[in-house]
């Protein structure tokens, strides 16, 4: 396990590209697989949860081929995956577990899903619940809680589901079993969640339609493989977006972001909070809008932050927290109570490093309290084995004074490989 020891930087400047988008990349592999035909897929993102789900659909008789540039899948069509003949290893990879037992419910085979410490200790029974009043089969550790999970797949009927969280895995793994399900599948949320299942699965011929609230999805529509450029990861970008709020003198320009409206919320805090953040090049990319963020230094203030921005902005809270841990004031933070089941607790893991920086935090359970302060103490942090509690505390590093040492960021390869260099190829120094 790895640590890494961030110098404070002078300034951060230049113009970068950030790795494919997470999500994205996960359901170009899912749907092209069951897709009839060919899908040829570029800017994947060769991250470990990504590829997790790649191996997955590899070890289902599927032809996946990557020359490096495009990523080109050999559909199996909704019936062709065949059975695993070992257990389907999701690694740290919440999006591959959960959007997987969904598909998996409404095969005619059977197979297990596990992963690493990390994700067998994170929640399943939000997914296992609802499937299973679909009448799908599935076993696991606490009951059905906890992977590995074990599914004897199975007919399904629709269901009508109102999801108490907003989660795209959950509205996801609901909408992938209703493509087998007899009849109509309808999943309502409190507020909506990443919204790309229901974008891709469109454009892959699926009979999906949204309406206020909520999705509905028509079991045995065929689906037809297609080309798919996925568009930087917001996610990834947010880290540079945060970088250059906080350390004065910082100018960047982070090309090809997807700005889909359901992961902005990002950009509004940061507005919110008063960051120089502007969108050039707005454009359009196989249905995803995507564009060029330029973001320069500005003394960014403290905001309340809470309902529907919380899920649009939901992996980005860790870089959050550091850029309320830089700015003039408490920022609050409330009904993010879903950060606490993340790759870790998120809201305790950046409230003890930040403690450790010199920041005040005070937890509450379902968020924080941050004061912020004028520079940050030099200090060793620790990434919890989570990748954005480590990049996190990489950008803090950035403004401390003296070194900041970090533990654990092999992490940091579940979804950005690059990162530290292509942030080290900013600082100056
Ligand atoms: C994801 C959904 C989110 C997010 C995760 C990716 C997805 O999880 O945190 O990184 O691709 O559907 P929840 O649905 O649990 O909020």
């Amino acid at each position: 396990m790895q640590s890494y020891t961030v110098q404070p930087a002078k300034s951060v400047r230049g113009e970068i590209r950030v790795p494919g988008d997470k999500s994205i990349s996960h359901r170009s592999i899912m749907f092209g697989s069951i897709a009839n035909g060919v899908t040829k897929v570029s800017g994947f993102l060769r991250g470990e949860d990504a590829l997790a789900t790649l191996e997955a659909f590899r070890s289902m008789g599927v032809q996946i081929d990557d020359d490096g540039e495009t990523v080109t899948i050999v559909g199996k069509g909704l019936h062709g995956l065949e059975e695993p003949i070992d257990v389907l290893d999701c690694g740290n990879s919440g999006t591959s577990m959960r959007l997987l037992t969904g598909l998996l419910s409404g095969q005619s085979f059977f197979s297990v899903l596990s992963g690493d410490k990390y994700l067998r200790a994170r929640p399943m029974k939000r997914v296992v619940g609802p499937l299973s009043k679909m009448g799908a089969h599935i076993g696991g550790r606490a009951g059905g809680e906890k992977a590995p999970l074990a599914i004897q797949g199975s007919k399904l009927k629709g269901i009508e589901y109102d999801s108490p969280v907003s989660s795209a895995q959950v509205k996801s793994a609901i909408m992938l079993a209703g493509l087998y399900a007899e009849g109509e599948t309808v999943v309502r949320e409190p507020h909506l969640s990443r919204d790309h299942s229901e974008r891709m699965l469109r454009a892959f011929g699926a009979n999906v339609e949204t309406f206020p609230g909520g999705v509905k999805v028509r079991g045995g529509a065929e689906l037809t493989g297609r080309d798919i450029v996925v568009p930087g990861d917001i996610s990834s970008a947010a880290f540079f977006m945060v970088a250059g709020s906080i350390v004065p003198g910082a100018e960047l320009v982070i090309k090809g972001v997807g700005i889909n409206p359901t992961r902005t919320g990002i950009i509004d805090i940061l507005k919110g909070m008063g960051a120089d953040l502007e969108l050039l090049n707005v454009r359009d990319e196989t249905g995803e809008p995507v564009a060029d963020i330029r973001v320069r230094y500005a003394q960014l203030k403290a905001m309340a932050i809470s309902g529907e921005v919380v899920p649009r902005a939901i992996d980005e809270f860790p870089a959050i927290c550091v850029a309320a841990a830089l700015a003039e004031g408490t920022t609050v933070v409330s009904g993010a109570e879903e950060l606490r089941v993340k790759e870790t607790d998120r809201i305790t893991a950046m409230a003890d490093n930040l403690r450790r920086a010199g920041v005040t935090v005070v937890e509450t359970p379902d968020g924080m309290e941050i004061t912020g302060v004028s520079a940050l103490k030099a200090c060793a942090a620790d990434s919890f084995g989570d990748h954005r509690i480590a990049m996190s505390m990489m950008v803090a590093g950035l403004v401390a004074q003296g070194e900041t040492t970090i533990s654990d960021v092999d992490c940091i390869a579940t979804s950005f490989p690059g990162f530290r260099e292509l942030l080290e190829g900013v600082v100056q120094r």
